[in-house]
């Protein structure tokens, strides 16, 4: 159990755990005591946070957590809040600590058992442990920070300054896996294989001879949920395609050939007129966003009346939904989620069927693959909901959309060609409402401009703008303008997030 205390990392602290074969859930800092004691999680983590254990309105947890016999790991202010809470000592720390660190050790005789004397930790932190609480010793320290690692090996509670859980802390995999198995004793138990298995018997049994639908959004969440229920209860499952006309070039159709190959049930529903119509004259982006949203909820229901009675419907909820939608948000649950496709049509009484809720996006990933979804599909870029229409600047029209597509299809082609497509988060093109003069030939131009966006993130939450060659710049601008009708002008979107988002609407 790994509790939070609104760290960056702390879903990254789940992730290092499962992928070390052990299961992992995050919980808020003020998890009720007796919540846990009911699940007596084999081992508890605390994870880092923005906070200083030294402000007054300071989070915190309830000191019987180091009464129950549970072995405790504290990252960061979980080390401090340690400290703090069993008599140790924690002041500001002269200089705030960010960054690469050695790490020198003082005893690997427990929590640190294997690991080299000198190596690589990442730091991220403005206070420190200056007096060690009763049964402590120090094992570890850094130049900067005496007091790197604590431990109480008889109460098998521990504490490290830095981040284990980052990558760059060189032996951050082998520290974790110490307390987990040495300590914790947890067993090797969680794998994807044996979740898909698990999962196509539970979804067999709960659903037994009723029907299931699902709304496919062309991306990979929705693409894999289905390929596991379909794998579960094979036709039973009817799938729901709806073309928004907000697509990429040619994508509707790709998709539905692809949802085929993949034997699913799939029923294409082509509402882009709809969608276009309801569109027409709109120009705000949020009345765009809800007019997509109600006209796909309207689409997909009459569909599904349609098709019949169905008793489930399965979604693609990821665990990262799940966590940013608890009523009692944890406080690293600000993170804006990536809104789904329409949401769910509140008014049909469906049973959900939810068979990733617990997992992340690189788990749903790696369960895709195993499924047999090829790899360039998996690896695809976020896509919104909205889809172009938050993409084209003012008025979403048809013609304004085929002249995005065009050159949205080359930029796509050309980050491909120069190898750097998955090294980027997202790249898109960005229609603008503005014309401007140019010369052609020996002519006057007065066209279009398209904004180049080309970002790099992690979860879409921040995200820094790609410094990308001269060279593929200047092939992408080239041929949009030689290639795409209507536009003149190219320019590269140089705006980090924040304080920008990633896309313009
Ligand atoms: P922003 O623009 O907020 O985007 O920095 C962060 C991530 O979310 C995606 N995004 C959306 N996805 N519906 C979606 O399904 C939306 O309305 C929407 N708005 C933004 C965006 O593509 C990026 O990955």
């Amino acid at each position: 159990m790994i509790l939070d205390f609104g760290s960056q990392y702390t879903q990254l602290i789940a992730r290092r755990v499962r992928e070390l074969g052990v299961y992992s859930e995050i919980k808020p800092y003020y998890y009720p005591i007796q919540s846990i004691k009911e699940e007596n999680p084999k081992g508890i983590i605390l994870s880092g946070g923005p906070k200083s254990v030294l402000e007054e309105d300071a989070i915190t947890v309830d000191k019987e957590i180091f009464n129950l016999g549970i072995p405790i790991l504290g990252i960061c202010y979980g080390l401090q809040l340690i400290s703090h809470l069993l008599g140790g000592k924690v002041r500001r720390a002269p200089k705030r600590e960010y960054g690469k660190s050695i790490l020198k050790i003082i005893s690997s005789d427990y929590l640190l058992k294997g690991i080299k004397d000198e190596s690589i930790v990442w730091m991220s932190h403005g206070d420190e442990v200056f007096e060690l609480p009763e049964g402590f010793i120090l094992t570890a320290s850094t130049k900067t920070n005496e007091v790197a690692v604590i431990e109480n090996p008889q109460k098998k509670i521990f504490g490290v300054q830095f981040h284990p859980e980052v990558s760059h802390t060189e032996m951050g995999k082998e520290i974790l896996s110490n307390f987990i198995f040495n300590y914790a004793g947890a067993k090797k138990s969680w794998s994807l294989s044996s979740f898909i298995d698990e999962s196509i018997k539970e979804i067999r049994e709960r659903v037994g001879k009723e029907k299931v639908l699902c709304a496919l959004s062309g991306g990979v969440d929705s693409t894999v949920t289905a390929v596991l229920v379909n794998k579960a209860i094979g036709d039973n499952l009817t799938c729901v395609f709806v073309n928004t006309g907000l697509l990429r070039l040619n994508e509707y159709e790709e998709m539905m050939e692809r949802f085929k190959r993949l034997n699913l049930n799939v029923v294409g529903v082509d509402a882009s007129k709809i969608f276009l119509g309801s569109l027409r004259g709109v120009k705000d982006p949020e009345r765009k966003r809800k007019i997509i949203g109600r006209t796909f909820i309207k689409v997909f229901e009459e569909k599904a009346r349609e098709l019949g009675r169905f008793k489930f419907l399965a979604q693609g909820t990821t665990y990262p939904d799940v966590i940013e939608s608890l009523p009692q948000k944890g406080p690293s649950s600000t993170i804006k989620s990536h809104h789904n496709v329409g949401g769910l049509p509140k008014s049909m009484k469906f049973k959900l069927i939810e068979p990733l809720r617990e997992l992340f996006k690189d788990e749903v990933r790696e369960i895709g693959i195993k499924l047999g979804i090829d790899e360039e599909f998996i690896w695809q870029h976020p896509f919104p909901g909205p889809g172009l229409a938050v993409r084209i600047v003012g008025e979403v029209t048809e013609e304004r959309i085929n002249t995005l597509r065009l050159a949205d299809r080359i930029l796509l082609e050309e980050i491909k060609n120069a190898g750097v497509y998955r090294d980027l988060w997202q790249a898109f093109c960005v229609l603008l409402p503005i014309k401007s003069v140019g010369v052609m030939g020996d002519e006057r131009t007065y066209q279009n401009v398209v904004a180049i966006r080309m970002v790099q993130s992690t979860d879409g939450m921040t995200a820094n703008w790609f410094h990308a060659e001269h060279s593929l710049l200047s092939k992408i601008s080239t041929r949009i303008i030689n290639e795409v009708n209507g536009i003149n002008r190219v320019v590269y979107d140089i705006t980090t997030k924040p304080p920008g988002t990633i896309e313009w609407e």
